[in-house]
């Protein structure tokens, strides 16, 4: 029986399964309206996600005067779009690490992470509301990566170290040569096995090629291609920017900015990646 995205995600073996937690507040925090009550119950329930909220409330990046001591100070503190933020984050990051460390799961998870930051920065700058959805679909689109690597880990080791080492530009196309699907149907077919919102599944199936996602996610999947560029750009992940040509293309048209628009922000999203950073990296 030929192996398809959705027999390999059924069948990851050992793996520990996603959190109960990490589900539920990746879904909760995809939801604009959700309750800042039902937030910190589910945050409350995972000792670690709530002691790294307690712990950025309290560091000197917030100057307080005061020790914040509960989770709802924390909150309050931090306000909830940096609480949902930290947490996603810190969530993904499991998603990512699963499995034994290795300095390839380690720089897609740190891709993943500026792609998630540079996206929403983009977002923000050229005012395209839901920037936080942005930021969680970049977070999560190349998640199929890591799954691809657990389960063959030397066949796809040995093609992402060519993709680093610049022998090989095209990865994706590398993955259906070895396996007949690449990370991003991968990353598609997991999202839907775990019931993430449909917005996250599109972002992760669609962030090389935007056009291709259902016409309400297409602004969406492009922004989430264009953090991914960026994180490139700067030298975070494994593979060159020349290597996402069409995917800009792509983004560019369907978000309507120029190249010329785009480059003149490179600052402003460097600064945004350098403030964020800050609040993120730390767990
Ligand atoms: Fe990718
Ligand atoms: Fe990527």
């Amino acid at each position: 029986m030929s192996i398809t995205p959705n027999t390999l995600v059924a069948d990851l073996g050992s793996l520990p399964p996603i959190s109960r937690v990490a589900t539920q507040i990746l879904r909760l925090t995809s939801d604009p309206d959700c309750s800042v009550s039902e937030l910190q119950r589910v945050i409350g329930s995972d000792q670690a996600i709530a002691a790294q909220i307690l712990k950025i409330a309290n560091s000197a990046t917030f100057g307080m005067m005061r020790e914040v001591r509960t989770l709802s100070q924390a909150i309050m503190t931090l306000g909830l779009n940096t609480v949902k933020s930290v947490v996603v984050a810190s969530s993904a990051k499991d998603l990512y690490m699963r499995g034994a460390t290795t300095p390839f799961q380690m720089a897609i998870w740190e891709h993943s992470l500026v792609s998630a930051l540079a996206g929403r920065a983009i977002a923000k700058i050229f005012r395209f509301p839901a920037y936080d959805e942005v930021f969680l679909g970049g977070l999560m689109h190349d998640i199929g990566k890591s799954v691809i690597f657990i389960k063959y880990p030397d066949v796809y080791g040995k093609i992402l170290k060519s993709v680093n080492d610049g022998q090989l530009d095209d990865g994706s196309q590398a993955e259906i040569d070895a396996f007949g699907f690449d990370h991003a149907m991968v990353g598609e077919a997991l999202s839907d096995a775990w019931n993430l919102p449909r917005t996250f599944s599109q972002c992760v199936r669609w962030h090389h090629n935007p056009g291709g996602a259902e016409p309400e996610n297409i602004v969406l999947a492009s922004y989430v291609a264009l953090g991914n560029l960026f994180a490139l750009e700067v030298g975070k992940g494994i593979g060159k920017p020349q290597s996402l040509v069409t995917p800009k293309a792509d983004a560019l048209e369907h978000t309507g900015i120029t190249e010329e628009a785009l480059a003149a922000q490179r600052e402003v999203v460097l600064d945004y990646l350098e403030l964020d950073r800050v609040l993120i990296t730390g767990f």
